[in-house]
This record gives structure tokens, sequence and C-alpha cells, in this order.
């Protein structure tokens, strides 16, 4: 029997983390936001109260509701504290699968038996960091997009040992967040970033070799294709380094075709990694 959720702790306070949080809080789930150091969790909190403002200057909600959101929201270093009393672990650290492990083996040792873990990986095997942990039955992806306030999908990720149960009730947990739940079996990047990568990696390697401008390609997507933002606007928005990870995993687990272009790797030593940095891509108002 699992319990119900009333009470989470979500592992990264950085552009996916702080806004998971955001979600949660808003549909009255108690949430404590982890990070390394101080600095990172203030810099979430921001991200909330910026966010939590627009809505306020929209009329979408009222100050009092706003206050209430942020009231939920409870910021914590130490994971042992943090992870007491939840009943669901997010964790949405870096992209790197040994930094991953190791938070998922520190969480098993301090978390009771019944905590579900869920992992924001863009692309990693949900049953490679499982086993990590002792619970690979409790331990599934939960795949959240960018901004995870205002986009209406998770992925729903089942490693070869989840348990039935627990995917149900996680599916009925995004209903409850006023998400769209879509199942899938593990396969590296999952439904969309299998698809995205192949699609942004193509993008980069017709701008690498001069076939046309970004600022061109940009555009023939954004009209040709419909699309809200062009190939190297979304990745700028995405981050370049986690777009770099993602395609470096993908070429080792799918073959060299998924190999990330070079014009990529080359931002990403620049330390160029989009809007994140103020330049990616493009340059943002420096
Ligand atoms: N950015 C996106 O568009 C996007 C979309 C979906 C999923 N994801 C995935 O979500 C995860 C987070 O991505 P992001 O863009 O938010 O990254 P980010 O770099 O903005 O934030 C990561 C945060 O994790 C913190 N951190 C690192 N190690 C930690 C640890 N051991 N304990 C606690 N905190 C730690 C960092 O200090 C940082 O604040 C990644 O797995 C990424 O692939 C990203």
């Amino acid at each position: 029997m699992i319990k119900e959720i009333n009470k989470i702790a979500v592992i990264g306070s950085g552009t996916m983390g702080s806004g998971i949080a955001l979600v949660f809080a808003q549909v009255k789930i108690e949430v404590v936001l982890v990070d390394v150091e101080q600095k990172y969790l203030d810099d979430g909190i921001e991200r909330i109260k910026k966010f939590l403002n627009k809505s306020i200057e929209k009329g979408k909600i009222t100050q009092q509701e706003s206050n209430e959101v942020l009231k939920r929201v409870m910021l914590s270093t130490n994971l042992e504290e943090a992870t007491k009393d939840v009943q669901l672990v997010i964790e949405a650290i870096i992209e790197n699968e040994e930094a991953k492990k190791d938070l998922f083996k520190e969480l098993d040792s301090v978390c009771s038996d019944e905590v579900i873990f869920a992992s924001n990986t863009s692309a990693l095997s949900i049953s490679s960091l499982a086993d990590a942990t002792n619970r690979p039955s409790k331990f599934l992806g939960m795949h959240f997009f960018n901004p995870p306030q205002l986009m209406k999908l998770v992925e729903i990720i089942k490693g070869e040992k989840t348990s039935e149960l627990v995917i149900d009730n996680i599916v009925a947990l995004c209903a409850r967040l006023g998400k769209t739940a879509v199942p899938s079996n593990e396969a590296p990047g999952f439904i969309v970033n299998r698809l995205l990568w192949s699609f942004l990696n193509e993008a980069y390697k017709l701008f690498e070799n001069g076939v046309s401008d970004k600022k061109f390609i940009d555009t023939a997507i954004k009209l040709g294709l419909n699309h809200p933002m062009g190939p190297f606007e979304l990745s700028d928005y995405i981050g370049l380094d986690v777009m770099l990870e993602i395609g470096k995993y993908l070429e080792e687990q799918l073959g060299t075709s998924y190999k990330p272009a070079k014009i990529l790797s080359k931002l990403v030593d620049e330390g160029k990694l989009g809007k994140k940095t103020k330049e990616g891509f493009y340059i943002y108002g420096k």
C-alpha cells in the first residue's frame, strides 16, 4: 500500500528543480528544496518568486495565494533532515550518471523503505540509477519539461524492476499536478529527447557545414513547421551543457550517428551554455 503524497523533497535547485518544487507547492503539497550550497537555493527561490510575481501581475493569482505557495517551499542543504517525513524524492541535479548514483546511494541510506525515488534525468538509464539503491521497485523516471510550471507533459519511465503500483500512483499524482503523464519503457532518451536530439543535432550540423545561418534555420523551422522556437533558440533555452550530455549519452548507447556536432562541444568548452550564462548560440543582454 502506498501512502498519499503530501510532502516531497526535490534535490537540485537549478532550472528544473526550482520549477518542479513550484508545481507541487501550487497544488498544496509541501516541498523541501535541497542543494549543495545556500546560494543555489537562494537562486532557486528567486526564480520561484519571479514567476509568482508575474502571475500576480497578470491577475492569475493573488498576493495571498503567492504567499501560501511560498510558505510550502522549504530550503535545506542537509539531505537527511530534508527527507524526513517525505513520501517522494525527485532528483534534479546535474546530468551526470556518477553524481546521480552517489546521491541515490546516500538517499537510500537516509530515507525509509516506503519512500519513492524519481529521477528527472533527460536520458540516463533508470534501471542503472535504480541499481545504486536497495529499492528498484520504488524507483522510476519522472521527466518534467522546461519550464515545469508551464509544460503539461511528464514522461513516466518504467525501469526493469519498477512496480506497476508505483507507476499507477505517480500517474495519478501527475493528474493532481495538472500534468499529462505519458508512460514509456526504458530506452535511451525515452520518447521526446530521442527525437529532439536528432532534430537539434542535424540543425547544428547544417549551421556548422555552412548550409545556412543559425538565424535563418530558426526562422525556417518556426515558419515552416510552426514551432514556437527554432532549434538554436531552443538549445540556448534548455542549456547547451544539458544538450551535450544528452548527445554524448545517446552516442554511447546507440552509435556514432548520434555523435554531437563539433560546434556544440566548442561552445560548452568556452562556457557558453545558453541563456543561463547569457551566451550560447546567441548573446543575451550582457
Ligand atoms: N534544463 C532542461 O531543459 C531540462 C529538462 C528536463 C530534464 N532536465 C534534467 O534535469 C536535471 C537538472 O537539470 P537543470 O537544467 O535543472 O540543471 P542546473 O544545472 O540548472 O541545476 C542543477 C542543480 O543541482 C545542484 N546539484 C548538483 N549536485 C548536487 C547534489 N549532489 N546534491 C544537491 N544538489 C546538487 C547544482 O548545484 C544545481 O543547482 C538534469 O538531469 C537534466 O538533464 C533538464
